[in-house]
């Protein structure tokens, strides 16, 4: 069966995704809705979709959508993710799934109310290093886990929706997410944290976080630590240190790796892995799932604790993102 999906909006990461699942026999864009109809129609013609919508509803309200992707800024995540549901309409909603906790779980009782699917989509998770890097520590590969060190920067001009909290933006929201997802996979619910942060002082900015360091305890004695920035140069970096090694991989969040690196007695080994788009990853797991019924590898739990996690972050740095 191959899952017919709907994009709502014409966002430019929609591009990265259509065409990393063109050829899929699993899952295929048919349609995207804009909120200004030529726009739509110029970009289901860039992007080779059969059609567009004049407007969200009404992509809604298309019987031959099975399912629908929602790239939409932040702040509208959570309503237009339950309108969906409640439309009879899968949903894979773009990272961070949602603002707080409570709205995480209003989307997973819209799903569960409405017998469909609803997930994150936090496409780092799938690819093959992070299964190779869950696996490096489950054998032990460098003793016990006591240290994750996760970071992210970009550089973004003021009035981008990235450094605009009113649209749910903000370096926490934007790219801590991928920090915490990681520093939750490999070490667990944090259990305290603490943070600082720079408020982006940029002319019209109002109020979002730029810049964002933060120190979680998780269980067991492990630490992590990241840092996440929307005015800094680009970096992206994960690094585990265990007592008898350090796992580092070179590109986690965006996954154009093909090795992950083990560092042991002071020798590193490149680990080769099998060089896979996570964006295509993720939407043929998840359309999979759909067709299948088979419950994802990250549900409801998953999606409610990285909200929440998100949450104690910003609290713990004072932020006060909510629109
Ligand atoms: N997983 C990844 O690698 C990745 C990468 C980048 C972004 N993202 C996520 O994807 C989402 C979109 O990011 P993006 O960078 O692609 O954004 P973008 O290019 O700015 O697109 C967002 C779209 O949302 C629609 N929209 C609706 N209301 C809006 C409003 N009030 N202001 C601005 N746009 C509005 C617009 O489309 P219409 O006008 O056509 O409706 C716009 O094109 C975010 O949640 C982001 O975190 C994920």
């Amino acid at each position: 069966m191959t899952v017919r999906w709907g994009m709502l909006s014409t966002a430019s990461i929609g591009r990265v995704v259509a065409e990393a699942l063109r050829g899929s026999a699993e899952a295929q864009f048919v349609t995207v809705a804009g909120r200004d109809r030529q726009r739509a129609a110029a970009y289901a013609n860039e992007l080779g979709l059969p059609r567009s919508a004049a407007s969200y509803d009404e992509l809604l309200a298309d019987d031959e959508v099975d399912a629908v992707y929602i790239p939409l800024p932040v702040a509208l995540h959570t309503e237009w993710t339950i309108r969906a549901l409640r439309a009879g309409k899968h949903v894979l909603c773009e990272k961070p799934f949602a603002m707080t906790a409570a709205d995480a779980a209003a989307c997973f009782d819209a799903a569960e109310a409405a017998g469909k699917l609803c997930v994150e989509g936090l496409m780092w998770r799938h690819h093959p290093h992070t299964a190779l890097v869950r696996q490096l520590l489950a054998d032990g590969a460098i003793g016990r886990l006591l240290f994750i060190r996760a970071a992210l920067s970009v550089d973004v001009p003021p009035g981008d929706i990235r450094r605009t909290g009113r649209l749910g933006g903000g370096a926490l929201l934007d790219l801590g997410c991928y920090c915490v997802s990681a520093i939750r996979l490999f070490g667990g619910q944090p259990l305290r944290v603490r943070a600082e942060q720079v408020v982006d002082a940029a002319e019209g900015a109002d109020g979002s976080d730029l810049r964002l360091a933060a120190t979680l305890a998780l269980p067991g004695d492990v630490l992590g630590q990241f840092d996440v920035a929307l005015d800094y140069p680009r970096r992206d970096e994960l690094e585990l240190i265990g007592s008898e090694g350090i796992i580092r991989v070179p590109d986690p969040w965006i996954c154009r790796v093909d090795h992950v690196e083990l560092e042991r007695g002071g020798a590193v080994k490149r680990l080769p892995v099998a060089g896979e788009d996570p964006y295509r990853l993720e939407f043929v797991l998840a359309s999979r799932a759909i067709a299948t019924g088979t419950p994802p590898a990250f549900g409801r739990a998953d999606a409610i604790e990285q909200a929440a996690a998100l949450e104690a972050v910003r609290a713990a740095a004072g932020a006060n993102l909510r629109p």
